[in-house]
């Protein structure tokens, strides 16, 4: 079952950002772990230059994301994860994947990668990094990505980073700008996107966008209610936002979770309904825009035989 479910009375058009609170961690290794970043690394070994980029310029911050993530897998995690330092000299264990790291904090020649590249291997979070006035991507490892990818959005101020669904939802953007601008260092924030797709692929950045649309294509018209449940996946983020004490720049942490809808609707007895609440109040660009137009007269028409056998048994 996903650990969140971002599915309520209706379609939210507001950001929908909670603090995050001291008890609750900043990166989520789970049962994928080993899974996850085994293909974050087979994706970075295959094209780096895709799945990793940095403009010059932001080193303090990367080692500050380095620093804020393993301080946080420790603390949430200390039986998996562990951190000896002798002034700058650290000693990093990491237990799940049984590696070893040493390196001096701060000396770039000291790690075999760049701080950023180097600490995204080690958590299952795709990591973005915005600097200056416009909060402007200036670094990120992307590897899970929905639909965009490093190439199209490095250099870009959030607002244009933005820019195909602005028509769609401006009201929430523009109060997500100016949470960009005034996020305090030490008050963190998270929310959820969703979206539901036809396959369970997780690297979905632009250069498999063809191939998804062909899909989307080619099978949604066959989809009935009956056998739709079995194709479809619910599509979690779960995203942070961080601002970094020293050189001032965010880090957005972005989890992909996912899971079959047949398994989402079967343990959680009240998911037809919320799903058939939001899809129903969701703007149709907003629809379109998640490729979920083909699908949603079958995915409606299941939803609501599965909302009523849940909610009447003997019907
Ligand atoms: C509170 C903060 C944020 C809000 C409310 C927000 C909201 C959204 C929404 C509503 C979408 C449409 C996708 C969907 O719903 O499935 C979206 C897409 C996207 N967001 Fe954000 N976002 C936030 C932060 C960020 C940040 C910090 C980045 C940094 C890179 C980012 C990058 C993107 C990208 C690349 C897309 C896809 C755009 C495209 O199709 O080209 N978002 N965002």
């Amino acid at each position: 079952m996903l650990p969140y479910f971002p599915f309520g009375q209706q379609f939210n058009d507001k950001m929908g950002t909670f603090p995050l609170s001291e008890n609750e961690p900043l990166i989520e290794p789970d049962g994928h772990y080993a899974r996850e970043t085994a293909l974050k690394r087979q994706l970075l070994t295959e094209l780096p230059a895709y799945y990793y980029q940095s403009l010059p310029g932001h080193k303090t911050a990367q080692w500050e994301v380095l620093e804020a993530l393993l301080t946080n897998l420790c603390q949430f995690e200390p039986s998996q994860f562990s951190l000896r330092t002798e002034g700058n000299r650290w000693h990093w264990s990491n237990n799940r994947l049984n590696e070893h790291t040493s390196f001096t904090f701060g000396d770039a020649g000291s790690l075999p990668l760049e701080p950023l590249d180097w600490v995204g291997r080690q958590v299952q979070e795709d990591l973005i990094l915005l600097d200056g006035p416009e909060a402007s991507l200036v670094a990120g490892q992307l590897c899970f990505g929905n639909g965009w990818c490093l190439d199209e959005k490095i250099g870009l101020p959030f607002w244009q980073i933005h820019a195909p669904i602005t028509p769609i939802v401006e009201p929430m953007l523009r109060s997500a700008q100016k949470l960009m601008e005034r996020l305090p260092a030490g008050r963190p924030v998270w929310r959820l996107n969703w979206s539901v797709k036809m396959s369970d692929q997780l690297d979905m950045t632009s250069r498999h966008t063809p191939a998804l649309d062909q899909l989307l294509t080619e099978r949604a018209p066959s989809l009935t209610p009956e056998t739709i449940a079995e194709c479809l996946y619910v599509r979690i983020e779960r995203q942070t936002l961080t601002r970094l004490p020293r050189s001032g720049a965010i880090l957005f942490g972005i989890h992909t979770y996912q899971n079959r809808l047949s398994d989402e609707v079967s343990k959680r007895p009240d998911a037809a309904e919320r799903l058939t609440n939001v899809f129903k109040t969701t703007p149709q660009a907003m629809l379109d825009y998640k490729g979920m137009t083909p699908f949603m007269p079958a995915l409606l028409a299941y939803l609501t035989t599965a909302s009523l056998v849940t909610t009447c048994p003997s019907a």
